[in-house]
């Protein structure tokens, strides 16, 4: 039976669906475990004073404070430029920002304790830049700006027949993984070492940062992770400060140490999807054939680079989606401001730069009065246009077959006259609809992130331990990964085993992003199945007589006879022979040149379409999406359910970024939209009632791991058609050829907004 290729179930879904499934916080606390809360900055920006810790201490159940000063070495997380400090120091940099921890016998004692904040800390306010494109204006950037450009963006755009300029702003996007950060430090050895439990995608990256914190080298500190209730981006860096807190708390008071936070307070401490702000320029022909773009985009990266630069590289790199732009110049501004750090999220950076390009062809296809699908179409890299701006070759070109199937199968020129009809005898509720593509380059745009090691154990009975650098957070790596090694060594699924990723087995990994955790991490499983395989087949061929064997469901086979993989096992354990292996496995053919922004950053990119139908009710601006059809490149999918599962997982996110998800300052700076009930994700009840995925079902061309492609973050680039299909619908409300400014999220007041400014 193939083990890869194969629709089994995750391997936690009977624990997910009976509530069985232990995230860290039902990991047992030992007697004596104490909790921490967090004190937050009541000021966007300010220089701190002074906080009345005896103020703190005197609270019930309160056993200790703890500050900046009590950092015992480097006091930061900021995962590439040491400028994000775990507690505040001198200066208050946001509303929400960490100052103080408060360590109490039990979690309410700490949370009340710690919500004392704002009559405890004394601070001077300053003035604080909450706007993007306020700092934009003062040149107040977290890195120095980058710049990607091809051709004569210049001359092409003045030499051009036709020109648009236009604005566009999008928002960001709050993770809102069901389980909220939460790391739990246990000392060791006597407080020589540490246990952290953390749910994180980055846990070699939190034994890091926890080290410099306390100054210790990283073989005293490991960090465990089994699984995580998401992380979706919000979990790869910004786990770090919860992390920190505890384990410091944790030494200091020679106690184990939880820290959990409130979901409003994770939405104050910690940062999310940049929102971004466009400035472009485009010239094109009368076919609607882009002739040369230049754009500024600027994010909101908050206070702190964090991973700003390479979500900006990777949206820079992105802009392109699935067109062949042959003059180009982009520029990307990451933009300080008094706010969150802005960090991962699904896409890292990717869907802000593919909607920009996807939103400026929808009006240069509104001005000239053809359809968008066609104007897509003439704009798709293609045989002799498939060069990317940075200078790597579009191996495969998917985009044309794809809209073509996906344009066939959902019928999408008989649905858009019938939709024309529609709108022309319904005053009150408009349909639209929208065909967009997608194409995601899979690596980390930094070439040594993508490596990778795992360690396959195989015991003396048969069965079969597994344990990778990839972290699981609902995607489903480790049922992938199994199903790599039982295929490698002929076994039943049900012998083998993924255990809790754990810094102290693999050394040096990656976070579980980019979506490349299954790439990387079943490759590096399979070269260690590999290795132990090789040792066993020599037994085999001796015991069996055959210098050819294979290995099926649990049973070796050769020469006409057979015997149990466990009995071949048995036999090589006494013969001595290592059962057990590491596997390694580093991305082949990377380059890149973050300075010049050129080279060859991807392995392979991963492809899509999306057709969508929305409706709008002009009167109210709530809108639905009707019908869903979605057609992804999985490759040779390793597990076609759960690729699925991600596919309209990453779809219906996607549309809650675009459509529900509304985040709002104050001119304050507090985050006035902190919890479900004032931010919106989508629900089951806004899944379209018609969402049908189908599978693309080309192998990737390229040599990946059963010749799969990776499927965590693309699709969500597919719900870019829902809010187009929306925006199609507002311009039922105008005049032919008009162009609704909507932004987004497309919000109600967001589509009476664009509704008013083209209605006739
Ligand atoms: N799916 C679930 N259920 N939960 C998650 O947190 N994160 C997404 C995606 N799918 C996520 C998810 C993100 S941001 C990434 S990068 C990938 O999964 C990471 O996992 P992979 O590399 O194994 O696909
Ligand atoms: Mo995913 S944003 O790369 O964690």
């Amino acid at each position: 039976m193939m083990m890869v290729c194969t629709s089994v179930p995750h391997e936690s879904a009977p624990l997910h669906v009976t509530g069985r499934a232990p995230y860290t916080d039902d990991i047992p606390e030992p007697a004596g475990t104490l909790h921490a809360a967090l004190g937050l900055s009541p000021l966007a920006h300010g220089r701190l004073i002074s906080i009345d810790l005896e103020r703190l201490r005197a609270q019930p159940g309160v056993v200790a404070v703890l500050t900046a000063d009590d950092v015992p070495a480097e006091n930061n997380i900021g995962p590439l430029a040491h400028d994000d400090p775990i507690l505040a120091h001198g200066e208050l940099r946001y509303l929400g920002q960490p100052v103080f921890a408060v360590i109490a016998t039990t979690r309410d004692a700490a949370r009340r304790a710690a919500a004392l904040a704002p009559q405890v800390i004394q601070a001077e306010a300053l003035p604080a830049r909450l706007n993007a494109l306020e700092a934009h204006a003062a040149g107040e950037y977290v890195v120095p700006p980058m710049h990607l450009a091809r051709g004569d963006a210049t001359g092409a755009l003045a030499r051009a027949p036709l020109r648009l300029q236009g604005e566009w702003q999008l928002g960001g996007q709050e993770q809102f993984y069901l389980e909220g950060q939460i790391s739990f430090a246990m000392p060791q050895e006597g407080g020589t070492a540490l246990l952290l439990h953390c749910s994180t995608q980055h846990p070699s990256e939190m034994q890091q940062l926890v080290a410099h914190a306390l100054g210790w080298g990283s073989h005293r500190i490991s960090v465990q992770c089994r699984r995580m209730g998401g992380g979706f981006g919000g979990k790869e860096s910004q786990s770090a400060a919860f992390a920190c807190v505890a384990s410091i708390a944790a030494l200091r008071l020679g106690h184990p140490v939880k820290l959990r936070v409130d979901r409003d307070d994770d939405f104050l401490i910690t940062g999310r999807r940049h929102p971004f702000h466009y400035r472009w320029d485009v010239g094109f022909d009368a076919d609607g054939r882009i002739l040369a773009a230049e754009v500024d985009l600027i994010s909101n990266a908050g206070h702190s680079a964090d991973l700003s630069a390479p979500v900006m590289a990777r949206a820079l790199c992105h802009f392109d989606n699935a067109y062949w732009l042959p003059n180009l110049s982009l520029h990307g501004y990451s933009a300080r401001t008094h706010t969150q750090s802005n960090t991962a999220f699904r896409g890292f950076g990717g869907p802000q730069g593919a909607l920009a390009i996807e939103m400026i062809l929808d009006s240069v296809a509104r001005r000239l009065r053809l359809d968008p699908l066609l104007v897509r179409e003439r704009n798709f890299y293609a045989q002799g246009q498939d060069i990317t701006p940075y200078g790597q070759r579009v191996q495969e070109l998917h985009a044309q077959s794809l809209a073509k199937r996906l344009s066939y199968s959902s019928h999408y020129a008989e649905r858009r006259a019938e939709i024309a009809a529609f709108n022309a005898r319904s005053p009150v509720l408009k349909r639209g609809i929208a065909f967009t593509p997608v194409k995601f380059g899979i690596s980390f745009n930094v070439a040594f992130l993508n490596q990778a090691g795992a360690l396959v154990h195989v015991y003396a009975d048969g069965s079969v331990l597994v344990n990778h650098g990839g972290t699981e957070m609902g995607q489903g790596i480790n049922t992938k990964v199994a199903q790599v090694v039982a295929h490698e060594l002929g076994v039943p699924l049900s012998s083998v085993r993924c255990s809790a990723t754990d810094t102290a087995k693999v050394a040096n990994t990656s976070a579980t992003a980019a979506s490349t955790g299954a790439d990387l991490n079943g490759k590096a499983a399979q070269a260690a199945a590999q290795v132990i395989k090789a040792r066993l087949t020599s037994l085999a061929s001796e015991k069996l007589g055959s210098a050819r064997v294979s290995f099926v469901n649990g049973v070796v086979h050769g020469n006409g006879r057979n015997m149990p993989f466990s009995e071949l096992v048995r036999l090589a354990y006494l013969r001595r022979i290592q059962l057990w292996s590491d596997g390694f496995y580093t991305t082949p053919g990377l380059s890149w040149d973050k300075d010049k922004l050129q080279g060859h950053p991807f392995y392979y990119y991963a492809w899509g379409g999306a057709v969508v139908e929305a409706v709008v009710d002009t009167l109210t601006g709530e809108t639905r999406i009707l019908q869903a059809d979605l057609l992804h490149d999985v490759g040779a999918s390793l597990n076609p359910a759960i690729d699925i599962g991600q596919i309209e997982g990453g779809f219906v996110q996607g549309l809650g970024w675009l459509t529900s998800e509304e985040l709002v300052w104050d001119t304050q700076g507090r985050l006035r939209t902190h919890a479900p009930s004032t931010y919106k994700i989508p629900t089951a009840n806004d899944c379209p009632p018609v969402l049908k995925v189908e599978l693309f079902g080309a192998a990737n061309s390229a040599d990946t791991i059963h010749r799969s492609k990776a499927v965590g973050e693309p699709p969500l680039l597919l719900a870019f058609a829902g809010l187009l299909a929306i925006k199609d619908a507002c311009a039922a409300c105008g005049p032919i050829g008009c162009d609704p400014p909507l932004t987004a999220p497309a919000t109600p007041e967001a589509v009476l907004r664009a509704i008013d400014s083209v209605a006739v």
